[in-house]
């Protein structure tokens, strides 16, 4: 059982802390965010993450998890500092490093033993060098004896509990093997697979694995948008390649594209950083043009079954980028929203939990209370997230409630031949008959 600390309470470190706890260690987590931290002290959730409150207060109940916004009480007695606060992107693509420097800098400001810091966020390669320059920087020749390991996270926003406790690996990198392996101690009730290699390459295995997932869905975007000018059906297209054991089924959903914190912030990054190291990215160009034209793509299709869409009214369902979370970063379903009123569209929506960043993000949108309201005098309907509760809508209710009957499945979760039948005109994403 080990005493650390994490620093920042958002999607990663809030989970990462929690976790760690439930596996017996004594963790408190730091937030610089006084609201957030209030919120986490009365048992209220910041963010939406399926599972997460009920280990948050199984936790804080038996003395293993606290909260503060004092580094001091954070890195009291702590072996271990994790850094997991946000590196989100610069216009130019590069990872604003900002929130990590002041965490770096506040740990070193508060140090007085020594401790291993681990940087748990995604950050450009080589950052861990930069980490330890901050720190001797700030405190000179003084600072306590201290190791900086990369542990780059693999969390999925709707699963994080589950895939922080079972993970497919655990990535460690340092130049101090004994600090890389004193990190693994603090995983080994996982019992999965430990990885221990170098700072550099630890953090570029981060990037590379999204840069990788992210690439997986734009190819078959692009098979999709191929298949359906030659009357082909993308989801069995990818059925028959997923059962080649070198391609495997995951990641092969064609739809709306992806969005989130994480791949378009991770892919533009990796980009970056190999533009400004004179190397050519063309495949993650590629990657990141076919994802965006999917969202225009979709607007297409809307406008080739509706006409002009100015004046038009638009039924969205889904607003967070994927189900499963109140996320809303980069989303496909506010991205498009944004481009149908742009075109003059009058947009109304639902989602189970992004409906307050949403309305933020995009004031223009009407909010509903359920997929109903939403259907509610609607020329289209566009199922933009697929949030479980979207798969078996009443769509005779529906059918009532529309003034049009085109239906826009972005994510291809429902039975296009009976909407047919039922009188809609039904359009996928990749599935024949959807142009
Ligand atoms: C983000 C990225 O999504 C992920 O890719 C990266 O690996 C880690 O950073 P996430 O948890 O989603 O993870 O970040 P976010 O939801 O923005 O939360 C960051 C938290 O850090 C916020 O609560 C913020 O208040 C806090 N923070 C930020 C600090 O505590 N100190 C700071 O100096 C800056
Ligand atoms: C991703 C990585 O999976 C995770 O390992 C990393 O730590 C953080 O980034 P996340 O962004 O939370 O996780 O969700 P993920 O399930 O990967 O989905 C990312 C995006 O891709 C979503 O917008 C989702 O809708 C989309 N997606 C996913 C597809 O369009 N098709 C698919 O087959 C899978």
């Amino acid at each position: 059982m080990a005493k650390l600390c994490v620093i920042g309470t958002g999607y990663v470190g809030l989970v990462t802390g929690t976790c760690f706890a439930d596996m017996g260690h004594r963790v408190t987590c730091l937030d610089i965010n006084e609201e957030r931290i209030s919120m986490l002290k009365n048992g209220i959730m910041p963010i939406y993450e399926p599972g997460l409150k009920q280990i948050v207060d199984q936790n804080v109940e038996a003395g293993r998890l606290d909260f503060t916004t004092s580094y001091p009480e954070a890195l009291k007695d702590s072996e271990f500092a994790f850094i997991a606060v946000g590196t989100p992107s610069n216009d130019d693509g590069e990872a604003d490093m900002q929130y990590v420097k002041a965490a770096s800098s506040s740990i070193a400001k508060n140090l007085d033993h020594p401790i291993i810091i681990v940087n748990k966020s995604t950050v450009p390669v080589g950052t861990g060098d930069w980490v330890a320059e901050i720190i001797h920087d700030l405190n000179g020749q003084v600072t306590p004896q201290f190791s900086v390991v990369s542990n780059p996270e693999f969390l999925r926003e709707g699963s994080a509990v589950m895939d922080f406790m079972k993970p497919d690996r655990v990535v460690l990198g340092s130049t101090d093997s004994d600090a890389a392996n004193r990190v693994a101690e603090l995983y080994q009730a996982l019992r999965s697979d430990i990885m221990i290699t170098d700072l550099r390459t630890a953090e570029m295995i981060k990037y590379a694995s999204n840069a990788f997932l992210a690439t997986r869905i734009s190819f078959i975007n692009e098979m999709a948008n191929i298949c359906e000018t030659l009357g082909a059906d993308v989801r069995e297209v990818a059925r028959g390649m997923g059962m080649d054991k070198r391609i495997g089924p995951a990641f092969l959903d064609a739809g709306l594209g992806w969005g989130g914190s994480c791949f378009p912030k991770d892919v533009k990054a990796l980009a970056h950083m190999a533009v400004t190291h004179d190397t050519h990215p063309q495949l993650l160009q590629a990657v990141m043009d076919i994802n965006f034209n999917q969202r225009k793509h979709a607007v297409d299709k809307l406008e080739k079954a509706l006409g002009d869409l100015k004046g038009k009214t638009i039924g969205v369902l889904g607003l967070s980028f994927k189900p499963n979370t109140d996320d809303t970063r980069y989303s496909p379903s506010l991205d498009i929203i944004n481009m149908l009123v742009a075109k003059g569209a009058t947009v109304q929506g639902y989602d189970p939990q992004a409906m307050k960043t949403s309305k933020e993000e995009v004031p223009e949108l009407n909010l509903c209370q359920n997929p109903y309201d939403v259907a509610q005098d609607a020329d289209a309907l566009l199922l933009a997230t697929e949030w479980n509760e979207f798969k078996s809508l009443d769509f005779d209710r529906i059918k009532a409630n529309m003034r049009g009957n085109v239906v826009l499945d972005g994510r291809n979760i429902w039975n296009g031949e009976e909407l047919q039948e039922m009188g809609f005109f039904y359009f996928g994403m990749g599935i024949p008959g959807s142009l």
